[in-house]
């Protein structure tokens, strides 16, 4: 018989090999999920301060993927061990000091090279180091989660490569990479295993870390501080032709990198949830980011300079995590995602919007906003209302009160010489045409949330 044997899985020889006993596979699997929840808080805490576009849309999917990570192997440990070990605290004070280190990056080369260019790429070596020796047979089921999260590291450590060189390469801060990884070392590497030489320099921590949410646009976006956003308003707007109004919309689709900004904060500030909440909540974020990204890759296929063009000011980010605690700005989101369901303005009637058009571009990456929108209802009621301890009534008026109240905040960022109507000139340029929308008064903010509830 010919027939493949164990499940073909691996040779009667390979299966027979010792590999790596349950003991270590544990101690493994708590560290590795351990350094995947602090990648998960550089990201909550970096996406704000961090400039530059590009690496907030690589912060949120990797954020997102590092509680992704973190999740199975939760799991498999509580498959292994009964009780577990305990998960929400750190498995090594050495490890810990090591990944605590790396909070004292100050520019965004240091940030990437600290996790791009020492942490990442020695994670990935280890768990291909894990999958090589691991019995192949009798911890298939660590074998099959190592597998797929090396196919997914070795993409975001090729990401972080490329973006280390794009801004002037690793040897520009090597001072800080030995550094590092002579903490890296004192920890006895990824796994803990290596011989440990404790032979550190002083911290670069002069005081104790805190967090700045205080959101950031880089140098191309010379408009980000004009908050008169037309587009809130067009979009829904009578007698605006659905042309104009799809253009909107994508715009709008573009300035949604606010939100992300502002799940960053919340989330960085809710403390010891489960588990479930990180994954959800980081889900949400990185769609907000592809949202962000949809209405950026309709905007460069129609050949529009967006970054210059289109004020993608921070404006709701300034006014949430600035200007309001954490579970406020949930009932704010949780209030604009409710206002966005009805079937007559909300996520289908933009897509419709596009469809009338005839725009099959703008008409897909609403059908998929749309798609997302729904669970992000869901993900806000199970982590948002649930958590609050409110009625949906009262969660939703402390949403408006705090959506309204905060508009006014913006006058204080705002430089009155910077604030102008952009809308009928962009509409010329890129339909070739006037606006349909003109002589009007436009809101700086999306007034979609005083529906709300209504
Ligand atoms: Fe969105
Ligand atoms: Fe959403």
């Amino acid at each position: 018989m010919n027939i493949p044997s164990l499940a073909g899985v691996c040779s009667y020889d390979q299966a027979a090999q010792i590999g790596i006993d349950v003991d270590e596979t544990v101690q493994r699997l708590v560290r590795y999920a351990w350094i995947n929840k602090r990648l998960m808080d550089y990201g909550l805490y970096w996406i704000n301060p961090t400039p530059e576009w590009e690496v907030k849309e690589a912060l949120s999917l990797h954020t997102y993927l590092a509680t992704e990570h973190a999740a199975p192997m939760r799991k498999r440990v509580s498959e292994m061990r009964n009780p577990p070990p305990r998960m929400d605290v750190p498995p090594d004070d050495r490890l810990e000091r090591f990944l605590n280190e790396i909070l004292a990056a100050e520019t965004t080369l240091e940030k990437l090279v600290a996790v791009y260019g020492v942490l990442r790429p020695a994670l990935l070596a280890e768990y291909q180091k894990h999958y090589d020796a691991a019995n192949p047979l009798v911890d298939y089921p660590t074998r099959r989660l190592l597998r797929s999260m090396i196919v997914e590291e070795d993409e975001t450590v090729a990401w972080g490569a490329a973006a280390i060189d794009a801004l002037g390469g690793m040897s520009q801060v090597e001072a800080w990479r030995s550094h590092l990884q002579a903490y890296l070392d004192a920890a006895g590497g990824i796994s803990g295993l290596v011989a440990v030489s404790d032979d550190v320099p002083p911290s670069r921590h002069v005081q104790p870390f805190t967090p700045d949410f205080y959101p950031r646009r880089d140098a191309r976006f010379v408009q980000q501080g004009n908050f008169v956003f037309p587009p809130h308003a067009v979009a829904r707007m009578e007698g605006v032709s659905d042309e104009e109004k799809t253009l909107a919309l994508m715009c709008k689709r573009t300035l949604e990198m606010d939100v992300p900004e502002v799940m960053a904060r919340m989330i960085a500030e809710s403390e010891k949830q489960p588990w479930e909440y990180y994954v959800d909540m980081t889900r949400q974020l990185w769609d907000e980011a592809r949202h962000a990204m949809m209405g950026s890759v309709y905007l460069q296929h129609r050949g529009i300079d967006w970054k210059r063009e289109i004020p993608l000011h921070p404006g709701f980010s300034l006014r949430l995590n600035q200007h309001m605690s954490a579970l406020e700005a949930h009932a704010v989101l949780y209030t604009i995602e409710q206002s966005l369901m009805p079937a007559d303005t909300g996520k289908k009637y933009e897509w419709v919007t596009a469809g009338a058009a005839g725009d099959p571009l703008a008409k897909l990456f609403q059908d998929y906003d749309w798609a997302d929108e729904v669970l992000h209802v869901h993900i806000g009621r199970e982590w948002g209302l649930a958590l609050s301890g409110m009625s949906r009534a009262e969660f939703v008026d402390m949403g408006q009160r705090k959506a309204s109240e905060s508009e006014g905040v913006l006058e204080a960022y705002a430089d009155p010489a910077k604030q102008f109507n952009w809308w009928p000139g962009f509409v010329q340029h890129v339909l070739g045409k006037a606006t349909t929308a003109q002589d009007r008064e436009f809101d700086t903010s999306d007034p979609v949330y005083r529906k709300a509830g209504s």
